[in-house]
């Protein structure tokens, strides 16, 4: 399969090494683009991306909007929380409306994992995942692995560990399928209840320990621990994750000379990370936030029908 062909983007579990490598090879010239002082090419001129988000977000939605128009897209946004979904509207009601006014690509996220799996198959529009529940977040595990390889150079080997509410990450399963296609060796670490109990069968080393999971690791990925998806006691408490899990500066010297950290955002500073390591030059967050911009840029530009050779600048 060849990414440009791809109706949809819905998970990185079905997407092939070779799509991964043509988004993080087309993401190089975005990111030159969005870096410039006149940004806007007109290569999706006439084309529309629609942005509909159930569950709130800064940085994905924004960035999808702002991806857009960099390429001179048009890029309308339904507001949710303003809808007609407030007045009891279906999921497919909603869908099949704006589908009936024309976008070519809707990017959707959902607090249910599966919806847009559901929308894109009713859908004559292409669908993007920016977030399905607990199941996948491609977006986010395409500009995380993005920002390793620029960080690294490679992506091949690297011994990455995600820490935190691995149970609940959609950022977690997507780079757990991405990076695994790469042969990095991975690892999670977190409490076992925050574990998924059959994550080994996905390739992955699981520690309780942070010490014991983070030695050694070129790349630290640090998850939000995600409140509004607890519905029982799954840690005693805040204080004690924090005393157990909270990833600090004295963590990197058990870490490779060069380990880089990632956090998806947003952070809860003092939680699972603490801000001295937030701020720290060995933390790319930022950076992160940035290339999402590009990656984005690349997967419209590929999906809506660029080819790898021309990107109209
Ligand atoms: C993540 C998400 O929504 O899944 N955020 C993001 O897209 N940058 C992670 C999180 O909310 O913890």
């Amino acid at each position: 399969m060849r990414f440009d062909r791809r109706k949809d983007l819905l998970g990185l579990r079905d997407v092939e090494r070779e799509e991964i490598e043509a988004v993080l090879e087309t993401a190089v010239p975005m990111k030159d683009i969005i870096t410039r002082d006149m940004k806007k090419v007109p290569t999706l001129k006439g084309k529309s991306i629609i942005t509909v988000f159930y569950e709130n977000s800064t940085r994905t939605r924004t960035s999808f909007d702002l991806a857009g128009r960099y390429l001179s897209a048009d890029t309308p946004n339904l507001t949710v929380s303003t809808s007609s979904v407030q007045k009891g509207e279906s999921l497919k009601d909603t869908i099949k409306t704006i589908e009936m006014m024309g976008p070519d690509v809707l990017v959707m996220r959902h607090s249910l994992s599966g919806a847009p799996h559901y929308v894109a198959r009713n859908t004559s529009m292409r669908v993007i995942n920016a977030g399905d529940g607990i199941n996948e977040h491609p977006t986010q595990a395409l500009l995380d692995m993005y920002s390793i390889l620029e960080r690294k150079g490679r992506l091949e080997g690297l011994k990455v560990v995600i820490v935190g509410d691995i149970l609940h990450s959609r950022v977690a399963r997507s780079n757990i399928f991405g990076l695994s296609k790469f042969g990095c060796e991975l690892r999670v670490v977190g409490p076992s209840t925050l574990i998924p109990s059959d994550i080994e069968k996905l390739g992955v080393k699981a520690y309780a320990n942070l010490e014991a999971g983070i030695r050694g690791a070129d790349v630290i990925n640090v998850l939000r621990i995600q409140k509004e998806r607890q519905h029982g006691a799954l840690f005693p408490s805040i204080d004690e994750y924090r005393e157990l899990y909270m990833v600090k500066p004295e963590h990197l010297a058990l870490a490779a000379d060069d380990a880089i950290v990632l956090h998806p955002g947003p952070m809860n500073r003092g939680i699972e990370i603490s801000t001295e390591l937030a701020e720290s030059s060995r933390c790319v967050v930022n950076e992160q936030v940035t290339n999402g911009v590009a990656v984005r840029m690349a997967i419209l530009y590929l999906m809506l029908g660029g080819g790898r050779d021309e990107i109209a600048c």
